[in-house]
């Protein structure tokens, strides 16, 4: 056996000289869990992801992408295969005839620092995703949304590298089948994309997204009239860090479950029995209910801690780790929280975080 792994590794090796052993990955995620990695690898061009899929292929060992590390939940036991940490950097911003602006962004960009760029440029269509964290790549995976925004409005094309292909394609933003929190990325059929460059529509003259409550309720309590992006990119910056941790100071993956979308029928039960649930209609037969709301007024759960597990004090939604918590702590918490949302209210909470290795 003994013999058996270190061959395998000193093939792995060979084939990708840069990767390391053993490498513990609780410090590449935002919630600061997680064991080891059996191969670690850094992608700085897309070439690298190239080597490292073709790498995993011949050792018949998983692979595993990693972003920022901010929506997952890595095992204890760690992941045991290749862990890829895609770093590949760039980013073209090219006028259109049009004058709006298409910028081609590779999947390790800080996703955050091409939203400060387009509001230096005062280009309109990502500034209510302002303070998200995570890289590009990472971004229409879950199809970040925040704010009355998704990341859809503005995402023309990705570039993928197809595993089964082992070629770059395009996908058209039609072709990645957005949906709240859902792409194709998420899916079967996704599973063999790994996302190498993002290209986004950006206008020069678009409109001020304000109607989001928090929005709403700034503007008219600062009285202010006169918006700017960078005033927007502001508001939602200020709004942001009145309800989320600082990353630097607490583990969190963020929102750790997704709102729950009902038909109508199962809607109507729940907002009589709770007649003060704010809700948001999507089309005619499908609400969004707010998850949050359901565990601070029904199942009480702002503040709760368990061990060092715990729902923010602000914002219940969001799970942290307020010390040593370990992966498994954070999965029962989770799984209590789904349980007591189901007992109070008959819904299904499911998680929105992604759950990396063997639990
Ligand atoms: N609410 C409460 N009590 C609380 C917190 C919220 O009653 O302690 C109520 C609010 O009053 C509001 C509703 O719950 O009526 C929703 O709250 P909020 O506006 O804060 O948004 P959310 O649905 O909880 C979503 C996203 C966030 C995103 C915010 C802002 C999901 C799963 N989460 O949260 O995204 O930042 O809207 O647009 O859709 C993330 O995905 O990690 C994330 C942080």
């Amino acid at each position: 056996m003994v013999h058996y792994i270190s061959a395998m590794q000193d093939r792995l090796l060979q084939l990708l000289p840069e990767a390391k052993t053993n490498v513990p990955l609780a410090p590449y995620t935002t919630f600061h869990i997680g064991g080891p990695a059996r191969y670690f690898f850094i992608a700085r061009q897309k070439e690298d992801l190239v080597h490292a899929v073709e790498a995993a292929k011949k050792l018949h060992i998983p692979l595993f992408i990693l972003g920022g590390g901010s929506n997952v939940l890595v095992s204890d036991k760690g992941f045991n295969g290749l862990v890829v940490k895609i770093e590949i950097q760039g980013i073209d911003w090219k006028q259109q005839k049009d004058e709006n602006v298409r910028v081609c962004v590779c999947a390790g960009e800080q996703w955050d620092h091409v939203v400060a760029l387009s509001i230096e440029k005062n280009l309109f269509g990502v500034e209510n995703l302002s303070g998200i964290p995570g890289t590009m790549g990472a971004a229409p995976v879950q199809n970040i949304g925040a704010y009355g925004a998704e990341l859809k409005d503005t995402l023309d094309e990705v570039e993928v590298f197809n595993k089964k292909t082992t070629q770059f394609e395009k996908l058209s933003a039609d072709a990645c089948k957005f949906h709240y929190r859902e792409s194709i990325f998420k899916k079967k059929e996704g599973e063999s994309l790994i996302i190498s460059e993002v290209s986004l529509l950006l206008k020069t003259n678009g409109q001020f997204r304000v109607q989001y409550k928090d929005i709403d309720r700034y503007l008219s309590d600062h009285q202010i009239k006169n918006l700017s992006l960078s005033m927007l990119r502001n508001i939602i910056l200020e709004i942001r860090q009145r309800k989320f941790p600082d990353l630097r100071e607490v583990g969190t993956a963020g929102s750790f479950f997704k709102n729950p979308i009902l038909r109508k029928k199962e809607f109507q039960k729940l907002i009589a029995k709770f007649p003060e649930m704010p809700f948001y209609e999507l089309d005619q037969d499908r609400v969004k209910v707010p998850v949050a709301w359901i565990l601070d007024r029904i199942c009480r759960l702002k503040g709760k801690t368990k061990g060092s597990v715990g729902a923010y004090e602000r914002q219940p939604l969001v799970l942290i780790n307020t010390g040593n918590a370990t992966a498994n702590e954070v999965k029962e918490f989770a799984y209590e929280i789904i349980r007591n949302v189901k007992e109070k209210t008959g819904i299904s909470i499911e998680s929105e975080v992604q759950l990396v290795g063997k639990f």
